[in-house]
């Protein structure tokens, strides 16, 4: 069975809690459930991860050469910084969907920039937890095309 990573960065763990206004009042293990449930309705397998830690997120993405078909990415503040995280993206060719669940264009300019994003097979931004899903789904179509 196909499998996807998804794969959550610094923050994230405190969904739910964290700026609810923002970014909603589902917890990160109400988005995790979600992601596996649209897996098992879609025939695939999904494993849900998050680190604060920028190491550990490379680590995350250099393993999933061979054991995933894709990786649905919100890497959180390092989206904007991470040269580490961009160079593991293409060091493992596994594609990666970036994600966001608040809109970070309607946001401070600084959330503007993405090291990502040129390296992203696509990119959902904006649309709430509900984007996880929609991520998945495309990973589905993709894989099945
Ligand atoms: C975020 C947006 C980032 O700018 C921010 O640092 C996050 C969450 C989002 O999901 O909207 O931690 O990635």
């Amino acid at each position: 069975m196909p499998s996807i990573l998804v794969l959550n960065g610094p923050n994230l763990n405190m969904l739910g809690k964290r700026e609810p206004g923002l970014y909603g009042a589902k917890t990160l293990s109400d988005i995790d459930e979600m992601c596996r449930a649209t897996g098992a309705q879609l025939g695939l397998e999904v494993d849900c991860r998050q680190s604060n830690h920028e190491g550990e997120l490379v680590d995350a993405i250099q393993t999933s050469a061979g054991a995933f078909d894709g990786i649905v990415l919100n890497a959180g503040a390092y989206t904007h910084t991470s040269i580490a995280l961009r160079d593991a993206i293409l060091a493992t060719g596994v594609p990666v969907i970036e994600l966001h669940i608040s809109n970070v264009y309607a946001r401070e300019d600084f959330r503007h920039e993405s090291k990502i994003a040129p390296v992203a097979a696509g990119l959902i931004v904006g649309l709430g937890p509900d984007g996880y899903a929609l991520a998945i789904r495309a990973f589905a179509q993709r894989l099945n095309a």
